[in-house]
């Protein structure tokens, strides 16, 4: 056998050999800054109950909303984005274009009490429809263009309402710009929009559908949500978005689709969100809690790995369980 020599002087391991000089090479740092924690509002008071598929998330009514906006703010994170869980549903999902909507309710009481924090809404049908689908069905079709037009109103109430920033999650076509013409017709051309563009249709939300109470009761959501396949279309998809408005563009779910993050980051050059979804948050609960993993590593691990992929903000359940640890 031949004795094989170091080619050169280099020793990576040299930098590696204390924590200091770790830190020093360390090219991603996580910070508070990055984190949007997801919140789910529901009509009552007093209310909060524990999500069964996911340990340490809440529904809660709008008090105890104000309560947890006062803690994310107190912990450094600087963001939330509500999903509201109506009183009634619909065909047509209307209680989420209402003036007195549960997420425009929880919006005024946060920005009343907390008003440094900024408060996204997730903007979308499928909470709100008896059906559970993102927009409006005939037949077996789930329609484009009419659905566009009642997200519109959405946002619209949203940002009535006091919303700082508003976020499309359907994956219909041509809704941001639908979203922007309003906004901007009423005085909000000051609204950003985060567009949820490559949003693939995932198997990892099951979680958030149990959170939202938005699982569909017939069919899927294949017909506007990507196919995990594809790569391309979700520049394509982040492009549409962008020329029709879009302040920050999504990839969503994030830890399989980290090389997508890295393309829409290289190519576009914008402020890039990451969603590190709900089923990605319990895989790592429940391995924690088996003892098979250690859940607070592979969290700081996992969001570190999003934010090297390219992602500037990361909305993620972990937020809060992060920014103590940061
Ligand atoms: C609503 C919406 C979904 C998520 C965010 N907004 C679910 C879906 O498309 O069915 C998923 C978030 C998560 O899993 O954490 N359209």
């Amino acid at each position: 056998m031949q004795k094989t020599e170091l080619p050169t002087f280099a020793r990576l391991r040299r930098t590696r050999m204390t924590a200091t000089l770790r830190s020093m090479v360390r090219e991603t740092e996580l910070s508070k800054n990055d984190f949007i924690y997801p919140l789910f509002v529901v009509p009552g008071t007093k209310f909060k109950k524990e999500v069964s598929s996911m340990p340490g998330v809440y529904q809660m009514s709008v008090d105890e909303i104000v309560r947890e906006c006062i803690e994310v703010k107190s912990l450094g994170i600087p963001a939330v984005i509500l999903f509201g869980i109506p009183e009634h549903k619909d065909e047509i999902g209307s209680e989420a274009y209402v003036e007195n909507g549960i997420v425009q309710q929880a919006v005024r009481a946060i920005k009343k009490e907390v008003p440094e924090l900024c408060v996204i809404t997730d903007v979308c049908l499928c909470e709100y429809t008896s059906h559970g689908h993102c927009g409006i069905v005939r037949g077996d079709e789930i329609v484009n263009d009419a659905s566009i037009e009642l997200l519109a109103k959405e946002a619209l109430t949203h940002a009535q309402a006091g919303a700082d920033m508003v976020a499309p999650s359907d994956m219909f076509d041509g809704r941001v710009l639908a979203i922007r013409e309003i906004l901007d017709a009423n005085n909000f051309q000051n609204i950003p929009i985060m567009s949820y563009a490559a949003k693939y249709a995932s198997g990892f939300y099951g979680p958030f559908r149990e959170a939202a109470e938005s699982t569909p009761k017939f069919g899927d959501r294949r017909s506007h949500q990507m196919d995990p396949a594809n790569s391309n279309e979700a520049l394509h998809e982040v492009q549409t978005d962008i020329e029709e408005g879009a302040d920050i563009v999504m990839v969503k779910p994030a830890l399989p689709y980290l090389d997508i993050i890295r393309r829409v980051k290289d190519t576009f050059q914008m402020p890039t969100a990451a969603y590190n979804v709900s089923g990605e948050y319990s895989m790592v609960k429940a391995a924690g809690r088996l003892g098979w993993i250690d859940e607070q590593r592979v969290m700081m691990e996992m969001l570190t790995g999003i934010k090297r992929a390219g992602a500037d903000m990361i909305l993620t359940y972990f937020a809060k369980d992060a920014a103590k640890l940061l």
